[in-house]
């Protein structure tokens, strides 16, 4: 696909490699039809804004047939639009139009659980226990009314439960969001069913949800829980990662015979053409571990958590570099990086919030699309958003309707595209977005900022631009440069980034500044980020 301002090169397939690719959380974009929730329409209406941003793909949050408990991660028909959404024939013109404007499309796709109102699940209701509609999922018996094991969900409260007949039922997740057994081979057939279905409509690659789940040890045994430590690991935590991957023994997660399933994927998106590709979200417990699923007959990326996990601090920042291209060199794979998603704390606010929260989340951005491999953008960070504080009537994540903490509300908030109160033109009229927008968007819009040269928006423009012109040709290797214990600098071909994420000015390297992330003069301050040629 040639495409007006494509940077990849004539001949390469693998335009992954060096993407940018924006997130686009389906229900918080753009609203076509004024029901405040987000939709396809929506989204195809807007795809010239991320045309213009300059990123290269976009991967779309599931908008399949769901009953929305998990907005869109309980599918309950993994080959239909859900009505809030649009229909099938709106895929394929935001597909159309994606491709018309040099834009790939990654869809994501959720194979460790359905929706309990999925066919399947519902037939395994029906049928009873011992039948084979109950062996597509895990089902159990318990011997004294306490569920089967100790493993608790993701989003809180024990991983099982138990239906009319007394069996009970596994959910990492959700209640409502029973998960498979991939021992079965109905479900990698139905899986590799549903990847032809969407390439066969034209989409360039997947994100896969909770990849690093799918298989759990057959024995469904304890989880051995060291004291003060949750039962589940996942991303979904209340401290202000929202992560926690500091568990030892995890009899749920990353089971070797995953690693099957996305070796007999890769046959398939090879049979579709070479430049299908499946990026995967695995919270592993090492680069190594993350580095498995992306070996040459694999997937082909993996979201690189470390990166958006580690603190401000150089050390920490240059340790996840070393570490991540150590892992993915022997593989062959190309790195990847993240600061946002939809299910962590806004790294502007991570960061602290504010001014200072916003300046080191541009430092920290522009180090990151400094780096070989993908970086992966969330809606919203291009515009400076920071995490909402959405009032305790408004939540709807089933974290907090499942502990009645935090929860990933505050990051999912419909986005200000223009004028001066809500619904911020994210959809037509006056008519409120699903969760409310706070007053202080008016002034964060993406009307508002494209006007200003120093805005955020216009920040991650000129960025982008740049970056276009090296992402490919600077190379993959990363030399990093001792510029003192509070600075982060490395040389990529001839590009040289800067990061100071001390209290103090540092001196700047000899080099012509191509861009900054804020005001720098002749010194570089403190939570700015430079490059130079
Ligand atoms: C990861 C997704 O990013 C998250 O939003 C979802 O709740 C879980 N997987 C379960 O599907
Ligand atoms: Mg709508």
């Amino acid at each position: 696909m040639a495409a007006l301002n494509d940077p990849i090169p004539a001949g390469r397939d693998d335009w992954w490699r060096h993407a940018v690719v924006y997130q686009v959380y389906v229900r918080s974009f753009a609203d076509s039809d004024g029901d405040g929730v987000g939709d396809l329409p929506g989204i195809t209406s807007r795809l010239p804004h991320l045309a213009g941003l300059g990123v290269d793909a976009l991967w779309i949050t599931p908008f399949y047939t769901s009953p929305q408990h998990d907005h869109g991660y309980d599918v309950a028909d993994y080959r239909d639009v859900d009505p809030l959404f649009g229909q099938l024939s709106d895929a394929d013109d935001l597909v159309a139009r994606a491709h018309e404007l040099g834009l790939r499309v990654v869809v994501d796709l959720v194979p460790n659980h359905t929706s309990d109102e999925h066919e399947w699940f519902k037939a395994a209701l029906a049928a009873g226990p011992g039948s084979p509609e109950r062996a597509r999922y895990l089902f159990r018996d318990s011997e004294d009314g306490n569920p089967p094991n100790n493993w608790e969900s993701v989003f809180g409260g024990p991983a099982w439960t138990q239906v009319e007949d007394g069996q009970w039922y596994l959910h990492l997740f959700d209640s409502t969001q029973p998960d498979l057994d991939w021992r079965n081979p109905e479900v990698p057939a139905m899986f590799e069913d549903v990847l032809r279905f969407w390439l066969d409509r034209g989409v360039d690659g997947f994100r896969v949800d909770v990849a690093h789940g799918l298989f759990k040890e057959a024995s469904l045994r304890d989880q051995v829980v060291e004291e003060g430590k949750r039962a589940s690991s996942g991303q979904v935590n209340t401290d202000h990662s929202m992560v926690s991957l500091d568990l030892k023994d995890e009899p749920m997660w990353d089971q070797p015979e995953v690693h099957d399933v996305y070796r007999a994927w890769h046959r398939v998106l090879d049979e579709a053409g070479p430049d299908k590709m499946a990026v995967a979200e695995a919270w592993t417990q090492t680069a190594e571990s993350m580095a498995a699923f992306v070996r040459p007959d694999e997937l082909d990326q993996a979201f690189n958590f470390a990166w958006l996990l580690a603190d401000w601090s150089a050390e920490a920042f240059a340790r996840v570099i070393t570490d991540t291209l150590a892992a993915v060199e022997p593989v062959g794979a190309s790195p990847t990086w993240v600061l946002s998603n939809h299910d962590v704390v806004r790294h502007v606010t991570r960061y602290g919030g504010g001014e200072q929260g916003l300046a080191r989340a541009r430092a920290a951005t522009l180090t990151m699309l400094a780096l070989p491999g993908s970086s992966y953008i969330y809606q919203g960070e291009e515009l400076g958003l920071e995490q909402v504080d959405v009032a305790p009537e408004d939540r709807q994540d089933p974290a907090y309707l499942r502990t009645g903490e935090a929860g990933r509300d505050g990051c999912r908030v419909p986005i200000p595209w223009s004028g001066a109160q809500a619904p911020y033109g994210f959809g037509p009229g006056t008519t409120q977005p699903w969760i409310p927008q706070p007053a202080e968007w008016a002034t964060l819009t993406v009307e508002a900022q494209s006007a200003d040269p120093s805005s955020t928006l216009s920040f991650y423009r000129d960025a982008l631009r740049l970056r276009r012109d090296f992402a490919w040709s600077a190379g993959e290797d990363v030399e990093l440069l001792d510029l003192g214990a509070d600075v982060l600098a490395f040389r990529r071909g001839p590009l040289t980034a800067v990061l100071n994420c001390g209290d103090a000015p540092v001196a700047l390297p000899e080099g012509e500044v191509l861009l900054a992330s804020g005001p720098v003069d002749g010194k570089l301050p403190s939570d700015t980020a430079v490059w130079l040629r």
